[in-house]
């Protein structure tokens, strides 16, 4: 699969602050005069949307490890197919909050070793990773708080607590070294502003790269 545009995930923990980060960089790259498509996982297109509601909401233990390993890659597919690949065969670029990265987390690591099963769904009905992913790096504990403060009812992993939010902070940090070329790791304790401009760092050294 070849495209023309290019792929910005960004990930981290519950609360790291990395949709707004996500927010921030698309409307930095607009004011570049980019074409700039800001979405998320899991979603971003109607069906995967309604498979957010789905994987989201409910008890911690409504679905297996399996089941929901499935149900993220059945909406990662749908987002892929309706709206990242057309936009990158466009050229836009695509910002995404997180992608395969998180399921490699979430659904690989909290409830037994399922990373073979999710690397191998991932290839065969994804095939391809993110050219460059920003890791919002940060203490669980001032994530989770943020995260709780919000209070919403897409709870599920966020009521895991946080020892599991410490498994993922190590698992993200564990990744970026499995993935260097497209991983850059960001301090998410510094004030908002702060960490935008180190966003805008890493994308713009990416972008000039890949030119
Ligand atoms: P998100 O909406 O990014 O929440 P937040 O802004 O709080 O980080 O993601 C919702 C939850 O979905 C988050 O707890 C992580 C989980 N998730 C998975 O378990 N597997 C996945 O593949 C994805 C994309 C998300």
């Amino acid at each position: 699969m070849t495209s023309k545009g290019h792929f910005i995930t960004f990930e981290g923990i519950d609360g790291s602050g990395k949709s707004t980060q996500a927010r921030l960089l698309a409307d930095h790259l607009r004011d570049l005069g980019h074409d700039v498509i800001l979405t998320r996982e899991p979603g971003g297109s109607p069906g995967a949307e309604e498979i957010r509601a789905l994987v989201l909401q409910g008890d911690p233990d409504r679905w297996s490890a399996e089941t929901e390993l499935l149900l993220f890659t059945a909406a990662r597919r749908d987002h892929m197919e309706r709206l990242i690949q057309p936009a990158m065969d466009a050229g836009k670029i695509v910002i995404c909050d997180r992608f395969a990265d998180s399921t490699r987390m979430y659904q690989g690591l909290s409830r037994g070793d399922l990373r073979a099963k999710v690397d191998t769904l991932h290839e065969l009905m994804i095939g391809r990773e993110p050219d460059l992913t920003i890791l919002i790096d940060m203490d669980p504990t001032q994530g989770l708080a943020r995260a709780k403060g919000r209070q919403g009812i897409e709870e599920r992993f966020e009521d895991f607590g946080s020892d599991l939010q410490e498994k993922m902070r190590a698992g993200f940090l564990a990744l970026a070294n499995e993935f260097p070329d497209r991983f850059r790791k960001i301090n998410g304790a510094q004030d908002v502003d702060a960490v935008s401009r180190d966003v805008q760092t890493v994308a713009a050294s990416y972008l000039s790269s890949s030119d």
